[in-house]
């Protein structure tokens, strides 16, 4: 859609310089799995329809009243699932409302963050709404992420893992020569696509 000036008027000068993210490709066909949305082949765990159907039927009555803001319950499951403490949990709606508080906490310095090219085209996106430099450091020949290239004066660095649209891992040995080179930095691993098959940063922490 395109805006007119008039319908523009409202808008903030920096949001009229946005690029807008285009989501990934989004196909209507029926029976169709869309991995890059994190779509599952199976039904949820007769546990977890149980556990709604519980919340819907005897505890209805709750949702008149404004939820816990520190999702405390939510945090305790969290971090006994992961073997981390309750205080390393940080919770959002959905993982780009995590990464808009991690862009503005942290990514906001003198030299640029680092990520991939190829990756997440919403880190460019952010990175343009909260004013981020950055440096984009291109995948090797095999379309690999290197190590060895985020390992050089930065504000910061951020990594899908494994990579989207790849979907190519980077080891824990690899992640950790990251992380042992920038210890007065940011490293952030996200890991939304990491249950396909690569093994998580977590115990890193
Ligand atoms: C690498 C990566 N991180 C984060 C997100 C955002 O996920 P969410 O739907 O949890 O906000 C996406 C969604 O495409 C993604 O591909």
């Amino acid at each position: 859609m395109t805006l007119s000036t008039a319908q523009m008027r409202f808008w903030s000068p920096e949001v009229r310089e946005l690029e807008p993210y285009v989501p990934g490709e989004q196909p209507k066909i029926q029976n169709l799995l869309k991995l890059n949305t994190n779509e599952n082949p199976y039904p949820p765990s007769p546990k977890v329809v149980d556990a709604v159907q519980a919340v819907l039927t005897q505890q209805a009555d709750a949702l008149r009243l404004y939820p816990d803001p520190d999702a405390t319950a939510l945090k305790q499951a969290i971090a006994k699932q992961q073997h981390i403490e309750v205080s390393q949990v940080f919770v959002g709606n959905g993982s780009d409302e995590v990464l808009a508080h991690i862009f503005k906490a942290f990514f906001l310095q003198d030299e640029p963050i680092l990520y991939p090219d190829i990756t997440y085209s919403f880190y460019p996106v952010y990175s343009q709404f909260f004013g981020t430099k950055t440096k984009e450091i291109p995948l090797n020949e095999n379309f690999e992420i290197e190590a060895k290239d985020y390992i050089q004066p930065n504000g910061g660095i951020v990594i899908t893992n494994p990579n989207a649209p790849t979907s190519i891992a980077m080891g824990l040995p690899d992640i950790e020569q990251i992380l042992k080179a920038n210890p007065d930095r940011v490293v952030v691993i996200d890991e939304a696509y990491v249950d396909f098959g690569a093994e998580s940063a977590v115990g890193l922490v």
